[in-house]
């Protein structure tokens, strides 16, 4: 069984990710989509939330399941048998990072190997935070989301706003 992890902040999930692990969920046996509990910001959605919303979203790909994971990632990539870890490129600006991440997780366990999938065209501009700004100032993200997170995300800022 070739397993490979799909690790992120899902904050929330988005079309670009889904297209990523789509693609990937045909290369593997099995993916496993990591929900890191520590983001660096404060995150949108809790973790339970982006687990939650992960989930629903992947719910008709068979071989994808989601688990929160509150270790280093090659840890967590261990504790689930998995030697790859799948990582989304948009763009010649997150390549900086994803290198130094990918060196420093060999660095950690050099039986994980670091697999980057190049965003398709239409999603290369997509990230969770313009998302997340997008639906704050009443932008349609309709297109860059699945359902189920366009409704989270009215009903979190509709929250917000109600004070509650
Ligand atoms: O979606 P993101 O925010 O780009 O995901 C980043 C994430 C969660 C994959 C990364 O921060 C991570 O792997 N965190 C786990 C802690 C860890 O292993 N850190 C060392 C990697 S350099």
């Amino acid at each position: 069984m070739k397993t490979a992890i799909v690790p992120g902040s899902f904050d929330p999930i988005t079309s670009g990710h889904l297209d990523v692990i789509r693609r990937v969920s045909i290369l593997f046996d099995k993916i496993v989509i990591g929900v890191a509990k520590n983001v660096a910001k404060a995150p949108m959605f809790t973790l339970e939330e982006r687990v939650e919303l992960a989930r629903a979203a992947t719910a008709d790909i068979p071989n994808v399941s989601v688990e929160e994971f509150d270790s280093l990632l090659v840890e967590f990539a261990g504790a689930k048998d998995a030697h790859a870890v799948v990582r989304g490129l948009r763009a010649v600006s997150d390549f900086e990072h994803e290198f130094q991440m990918a060196q420093l997780n060999r660095e950690l366990d050099d039986t994980v190997e670091t697999v980057f999938v190049m965003a398709s065209p239409e999603y290369a501009y997509l990230s969770s935070s313009a998302v997340r700004e997008i639906a704050e100032y009443g932008g349609v993200v309709k297109t860059l989301v699945p359902p189920v997170v366009e409704d989270a995300l009215k009903k979190k800022i509709a929250s917000r706003k109600g004070g509650r």
